[in-house]
């Protein structure tokens, strides 16, 4: 199966996506790194563990990350959306995690499980990209050894932190311009437009409340984030953002992509962490000069929507 090490700020959403792939069996789960981002640090690395322990995956190892963007500092955690402890305020239900935090940090752990791993490794960015653009600034020799980023991030059309930026790119605009427009490594761009339209509702969340104690424990992490999803969606269901990717690392060509030239608004206007992606039909696009370093990334445009909720529930 594919070889995956998921990059993580749990975050409800979050916690679908680990238990995703924890629970696939198409998948090696090599590791799992956390970064700062829906609730502090300390939080995210918490949560990540009790996940796998939940999923009774104490065999995965689990680094650290970053405390804070790479340049400028955090505006915001998204409480208002994932509750004081990241996860609706259940956390504390949860199991202990046995296994020890792995030591060195999440660079250290994502260049030594590149290094080792027999193929080239899916990366899935659930979370500001802080990590990812330390990773491959520092290791250029391990470019080769990444298959591709699947990257839960952007929008097209409007933001959920502002009016323009999706919370995982506003969040760290610099290291997203570093992961997005480097060119160095193949992406996938799983932007909120998509993520927004596999929206689940009451009825999927109440099947998965119902198949099993992994399911019902999921579903108990939810009613914070339900509340927020209740006043973004204007009806009873949920955006499982980061699961979408994961199902894409999953079962690659769930969605469908189109290769479309990225960049990243790192400037501090009104527009800071937008992703700027240029949907101009080619013919149009050729005709007006395109500015240097504009690089082309798979930005994720549609799905089989029902085939991919399946997935999600199965
Ligand atoms: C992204 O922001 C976070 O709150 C979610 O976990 C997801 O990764 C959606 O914009
Ligand atoms: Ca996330």
């Amino acid at each position: 199966g594919t070889k995956l090490i998921i990059d993580t700020d749990p975050g409800v959403d979050d916690a679908f996506a680990i238990a995703l792939a924890a629970q696939s069996d198409d998948v090696e789960l090599l590791g799992v790194t956390t970064v700062f981002g829906n609730v502090p640090i300390e939080t995210t690395t918490r949560n990540a563990r009790r996940i796998l322990a939940l999923c009774k995956r104490g065999d995965v190892p689990v680094a650290e990350g970053a405390a804070r963007p790479l340049v400028h500092p955090h505006l915001r955690r998204a409480k208002y959306v994932h509750g004081l402890d990241g996860l609706s305020g259940r956390s504390a239900a949860l199991p202990e995690a046995e296994r020890p935090v792995e030591p060195g940090g999440a660079v250290r752990l994502l260049s030594r499980l590149l290094e080792s791993s027999t193929e080239p490794v899916t990366i899935v960015p659930i979370g500001p990209l802080t990590n990812i653009a330390t990773l491959l600034a520092a290791r250029p020799d391990l470019h080769h050894r990444i298959a591709r980023l699947v990257i839960m991030g952007g929008a097209l059309t409007h933001g959920n932190s502002s009016a323009a930026a999706e919370f995982n790119v506003w969040s760290d605009p610099e290291a997203a311009h570093r992961v997005l427009t480097g060119g160095e490594v193949p992406c996938v761009l799983v932007p909120m437009d998509l993520t927004y339209r596999c929206a689940v509702d009451r009825e999927w969340l109440d099947t998965l409340a119902a198949s099993g104690s992994l399911g019902a424990a999921l579903a108990a992490l939810t009613p914070d984030y339900l509340a927020h999803y209740r006043k973004a969606l204007g009806w009873e269901g949920m955006v499982l953002h980061d699961a979408v990717a994961v199902a894409e690392a999953i079962r690659p060509g769930i969605l469908r992509t189109e290769s479309l030239p990225v960049s990243v608004e790192t400037s501090f206007g009104p527009a800071r962490g937008a992703t700027v992606v240029d949907r101009r039909r080619p013919e149009v696009r050729a005709e007006t000069e395109v500015p240097d370093g504009v690089t082309s990334v798979d930005v994720a445009v549609d799905a089989d929507l029902d085939a991919l909720r399946a997935f999600l529930l199965e």
